[in-house]
Order: structure tokens, then sequence, then C-alpha cells
């Protein structure tokens, strides 16, 4: 049967325009796969963001590393925030728990306070949403510092150095407790770590990184999931997750963990053993690791990880994050892992307690 020239052109058009729509098929599919194999350039980091109400500057951020040093703020005069926040061990505490006022161990290990400016959730629960909101909980808590706000006040008032510093930094307003906070919130915003070798490399200086920490950082992204929680450029994030993060026994074993976490905050059982993924841009300087310092060293955390967590060690953790799954890498891959974690760190303090404090106390307290 032969076909009329009318019905053969309109079967020649549809041929044409499906070949045509093919084409165009496969030129998109070509583009998407060459975006996607294009080496896309690793994320940096911003400059830290400010708050509105309690914008930078030089006079607060000298202001607040001078009361962050002070041992002024506490009852007894011997404790600094720096007591705890130790500036030469990424301003952790190389013991992990800090010893309280009271000489008992604080219920969590100390972290540090650098890349803070980033994080609105503080804390390892994300109980305090900002550094100011956050910086009264450790002057006034008794088993912290133990201050009390007339004393403090008091104290500071009584000082002309202190005078002179608040009213560089807040020109005309009364010495209190918003701008004591304001003034130490401005300091912690200053403490970025961003001049790592990982930053280096993605700012184009392709020998910054080793090649066993660039084959980390593939698997950081990929087989590992960590950037899934720890997103890069932070390489932490504000999501409170529960990873089944154990305690150790009496006699050293891993058990399942205690610290309700974010539930306490929640009263939800699913929130029980929740914690901000922190920034790992500190972790290198030195552990130990995790809310609960459960794990000495990096190599200990990422064996963690490979093994599925909690779960995977045969723990009961109902509510642990499908993201933490066993991963099955081999020695070589949890070593590059580690190597990349490593190019987190910058090697070098960010800062060291000044030589004097306004009140004439030792900087940085006493240690304990
Ligand atoms: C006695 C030791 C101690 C002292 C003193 C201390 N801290 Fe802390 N700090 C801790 C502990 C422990 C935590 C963790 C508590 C938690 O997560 O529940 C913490 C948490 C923090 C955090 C939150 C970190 C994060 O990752 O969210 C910041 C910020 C901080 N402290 C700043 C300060 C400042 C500012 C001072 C002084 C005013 C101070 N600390 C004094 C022990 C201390
Ligand atoms: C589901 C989210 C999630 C994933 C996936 C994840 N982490 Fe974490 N990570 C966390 C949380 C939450 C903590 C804090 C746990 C705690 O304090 O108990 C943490 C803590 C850590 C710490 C300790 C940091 C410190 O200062 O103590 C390191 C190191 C770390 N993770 C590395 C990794 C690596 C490497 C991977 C990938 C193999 C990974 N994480 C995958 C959420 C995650």
């Amino acid at each position: 049967m032969a076909l009329g020239p009318d019905l053969w052109g309109i079967v020649q058009q549809t041929f044409q325009s499906r070949r045509l729509w093919a084409a165009v098929l496969v030129v998109a599919a070509a583009v998407v796969a060459a975006w996607r194999m294009w080496p896309q350039p690793p994320p940096r980091l911003p400059a830290p963001p400010h708050p509105v109400g309690n914008p930078s500057s030089p006079a607060r951020v000298a202001l607040g590393r001078m009361l962050f040093f002070d041992p002024v703020l506490s009852r007894n005069q011997r404790m600094a925030c720096a007591t705890c926040h130790d500036p030469a061990h990424g301003f952790r505490d190389r013991r992990g728990f800090s010893l309280g006022s009271d000489g008992k161990p604080r219920p969590r290990r100390t972290p540090s306070v650098t890349d803070l400016a980033y994080t609105q959730a503080l804390f390892a629960d994300g109980r305090a949403g900002s550094l100011e909101e956050q910086a009264l909980e450790p002057m006034l808590t008794p088993a912290e510092m133990a201050g009390n706000v007339e004393d403090i006040v008091a104290r500071l008032s009584a000082s002309a150095g202190y005078r002179e510093a608040f009213e560089r930094a807040f020109p005309g307003e009364p010495i209190g407790l918003p701008l004591i906070v304001q003034a130490i919130a401005a300091y912690e915003r200053t403490l970025v770590v961003n001049d790592t070798p990982y930053d280096r490399w993605a700012g184009g200086d392709a020998a910054a990184m080793s090649p066993a920490a660039k084959r980390g950082w593939a698997l950081f992204k990929g087989k590992g999931n960590c950037a899934e929680c720890h997103k890069p450029p932070l390489f932490g994030s504000d999501d409170i997750d529960p990873i089944g993060t154990p305690d150790r026994d009496a006699q050293g074993h891993l058990v399942r963990g205690r610290d309700p976490g974010l539930a306490r905050l929640t009263g939800n059982q699913d929130d029980f053993g929740a914690f901000r993924a922190p920034s790992l841009r500190t972790a290198a300087a030195g552990g130990p690791y995790m809310h609960n310092a459960t794990f000495q060293t990096l190599d200990d955390v990422v064996d963690f990880y490979d093994q599925g967590g909690a779960v995977g060690l045969g723990l009961s953790v109902p509510h642990q994050d499908a993201a933490v799954r066993k991963l099955h890498l081999t020695a070589a891959e949890r070593r590059d892992l580690v190597e990349f974690l490593r190019a987190l760190e910058q090697g070098r303090p960010l800062d060291r307690a000044p030589d004097r404090v306004p009140s004439g106390l030792k900087p940085g307290g006493e240690s304990y």
C-alpha cells in the first residue's frame, strides 16, 4: 500500500523532529555530564557575619579579649573563660572535661570556641541561640565561674582600665551584663580558622594539600558521607542529629550513650543523644573528641563512623541518624580521611593570653 504524498510528508516531518529532539536530548545530557565532571572549586569560608545588634569594632574586640582572659568575671577571681578554653589547645581543654569552681569535672567536655560566628545553635545541644546569650551561662553558673551580676559590674566599674575600655567600645553606655557579653561575642567572632592547608588548596595552591589529603577530601564528600552533616566550608552545621556517640564504662568498654542531648530540651525521645555537628576546623589541634570525650584520636573517630556508629557496634540506638552507617573503608581510605581532617588545622594558635589584664589578676586564670 502506497502512502499519499501528504501523509508521507507528515511522517517525514515527525521523524525529522524526533531526530531533532533526540539530538537536543543528547546535547543536554552531554552538558550535564560535563558540568558534573568539571571539577567544582572547593568552597571557602566567607568573612564571619556580625549580628545587627552587635556590630564589631577594634575597641569591642579588644575589650572582649581582655574579658575572655581575665579571671575578674569569676567569684573566686581565679577562673577565666580561657582557663577552660585554652588558646594553646584550639580553645579546648586538653584534659577533655574541665574542672568547675567546685573542683568537679563538668558534665560535658570543653569544646573549642573557634568558628562559632557561623553557628546559631550553641552548646552541644544547641540550647543558646547566639554567642551573646551563650556567654551568660558560664559566667553565672555556680559550678563554673559562679559570678554575681552586681559584683562583676562593681569590680569592672572600679577599674580605670575597664572604664576606659568600655567607653571606647560602647561610648556613653553604662557598664553592665549586656555590654560584657557583646564584647566577648565580638572577640569570639574573630576566632576563625581559615588559613589551613585545605583553605590554601581551595584558594588555588595545588601543592597545599598532600595527595593523601586530597583523596581524603573525595572520601569525605563521597563514600564517607561526612559532608552531609559537617558541611564544607565550615565542616560543621547547625544540624542536631543522634549519631549514637557511646559512653565508656569503668573498664573502658563502649556502652550506649547516656546524655539525652537535645531530648533534654524537647522531651522528644527521637532526639535522645542528638548533638550539633561541630566544625572540624580545630579537630586536629587535639582531642579528646565528642561531647563526652569518648574518643582520644581522630583514628578512633573514623573507626567509629566506619563501623556504622553505635548501631554498628551492636548498641541499641533506635534513632541513630541514617547518614551514619557501615562505610566499608579500607585501611588506606581510613588513613586518607584522617589525613584530610589534619588538613583542616592551622598549625599555630589563633591567639594567646595577653601579658596583662586590667584587673591585674593572672591572665588566663589559675590552672586547675
Ligand atoms: C569551667 C570550665 C569553663 C569555663 C570557665 C567556661 N566554659 Fe565555655 N564551655 C565549657 C563547657 C564544658 C562547654 C560545653 C557545655 C555544653 O555543651 O553543654 C562550654 C561551651 C562553650 C561554648 C559553646 C561552644 C559550642 O560549640 O557551642 C562557648 C561559646 C563558650 N563555652 C564560651 C565561654 C565563655 C565566653 C566563657 C567565659 C565567660 C566560658 N565559656 C567559660 C566550659 C567552660
Ligand atoms: C548524621 C550527621 C553526621 C555524619 C554523617 C558525620 N558526623 Fe561527625 N559528628 C556529628 C555530630 C552530631 C558530632 C558530635 C557528636 C557528639 O558530640 O557526641 C560529630 C562529631 C565528629 C567529630 C568530633 C569533633 C569534636 O570536636 O569532638 C569528628 C572528628 C567527626 N564528627 C568526623 C566525622 C567524619 C570523618 C565523618 C564521616 C566519616 C562524620 N563525622 C560523619 C554528626 C555527623
